[in-house]
């Protein structure tokens, strides 16, 4: 369970759809200047920047000075025109490179995290913002894990994994070294799980079987998975390797919202719908201004909240063990248990 620090609103009325409509219609992330954070000589990674929210995080990272942007993409023509989308904010100095990855295959992952591992000085700013809603239920060919549990929860843990590892090799052998961070792009829709197939055991072949598939639940029972683990590694990882955080950019017009429903639903959410690049700001405030008690924590409009109701209650700290298990076994192959025994034994020094 999530722990150790007092909100002053419960996960229930912060989850409830009036407290929604309300940070939707009269909420929004504090601005963030250069004057707030200066990111020159910085180096961000960026998923799923291609469009959408991802592409305007990469556009207020460079706003902020940052001096290298890797936009990671899994189709490389599509992260060309991205960057020349953003060729014209860049200044002297700052770079942007394109590259590859799919969050569909392992293979790609660990390829991209071998790559990252090259990185000089270092690498500072990751943000986890590629993922996949669909209709249909279909089933990843590689690893026969349901597609959307695959890339929202599965692919995004072994990177978090992957990337602590590189920054703790990095700190072994930096003494200049100033932590790095992580954000993993969560999503309102975490609060609103049903999450039915919590009762599977085990727990992520249950999300396997089609028949309890429903493309709205199924999403966000994937950002609830995420939540979930993130408050289980902040447990494992001290801040002064990484600040591992959630963070939500509210309902934004553009990228996967829009243009799938009802004419009249499609009318309703553009009314309450946030510009991309708002949205864009509140995720980008988590990964570079917020401070180390955000660590394991949600953030939303430049401020902690608290996560979903679920992450706090009776029945998740044994759900919590389970899928934890379950998950280092499913990781097993990129020893991930033995990552995450050197980040606990680096806690400790
Ligand atoms: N828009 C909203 O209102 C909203 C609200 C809450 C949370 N979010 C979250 O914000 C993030 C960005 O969403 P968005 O609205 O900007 O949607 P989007 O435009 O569809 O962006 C999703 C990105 O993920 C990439 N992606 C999908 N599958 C991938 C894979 N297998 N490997 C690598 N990249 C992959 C997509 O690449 P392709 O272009 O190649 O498909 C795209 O760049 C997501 O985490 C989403 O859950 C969005």
């Amino acid at each position: 369970m999530a722990q150790g620090i007092t909100f002053d609103i419960t996960p229930e009325k912060q989850a409830s759809q009036l407290q929604f409509l309300r940070r939707q219609l009269f909420g929004g992330p504090p601005g963030l200047s250069r004057h707030d954070v200066d990111l020159a000589g910085k180096t961000a990674i960026v998923t799923g920047a291609n469009g959408g929210l991802g592409l305007e995080c990469s556009r207020h990272l460079l706003n902020l000075g940052v001096s290298k942007l890797i936009i990671a993409v899994r189709n490389e023509a599509k992260g060309e025109a991205a960057r020349e989308a953003l060729t014209t904010a860049l200044e002297p100095g700052q770079s942007i490179e394109v590259w590859q990855l799919d969050y569909a295959s392992y293979e790609s992952i660990q390829e991209f995290a071998q790559r990252a591992e090259d990185i000089k000085p270092q690498l500072d700013i990751v943000l986890l913002n590629a993922a996949f809603n669909r209709t249909d239920f279909s089933l990843n060919r590689k690893t026969g894990h349901e597609e959307v549990l695959q890339i929202n929860y599965l692919s995004n843990v072994l990177l978090i994994l992957l990337f602590l590892h590189i920054f703790k090799k990095t700190k072994s052998n930096s003494p200049q070294y100033s932590p790095g961070r992580i954000t993993v792009v969560s999503s309102d829709m975490a609060g609103w799980a049903k999450f039915n197939e919590r009762t599977g055991d085990p727990l992520l072949q249950a999300f396997d079987s089609e028949a309890s598939y429903d493309k709205f639940n199924r999403y966000a029972s994937t950002k609830l998975l995420t939540q979930l683990f993130v408050t289980e590694i902040a447990k494992r990882v001290s801040s002064s390797l990484a600040v591992v955080n959630c963070a939500n950019p509210g309902l934004c017009w553009g990228g996967m919202m829009g243009g799938e429903t009802s004419a009249i639903f499609n009318a309703f959410i553009r009314v309450i719908c946030r510009s991309l690049s708002t949205g864009a700001r509140a995720l980008v405030d988590a990964a570079v201004r917020q401070g180390e008690t955000s660590h394991g924590q949600y953030v939303e409009d430049g401020m902690l909240r608290p996560m979903a109701p679920f992450v706090y209650s009776e029945e998740a700290g044994q759900l919590t063990r389970r899928l934890w298990d379950e998950t280092m076994e499913e990781l097993s192959f990129a020893g991930a248990r033995e990552i995450v025994g050197n980040l606990a034994e680096c806690k400790n020094t």
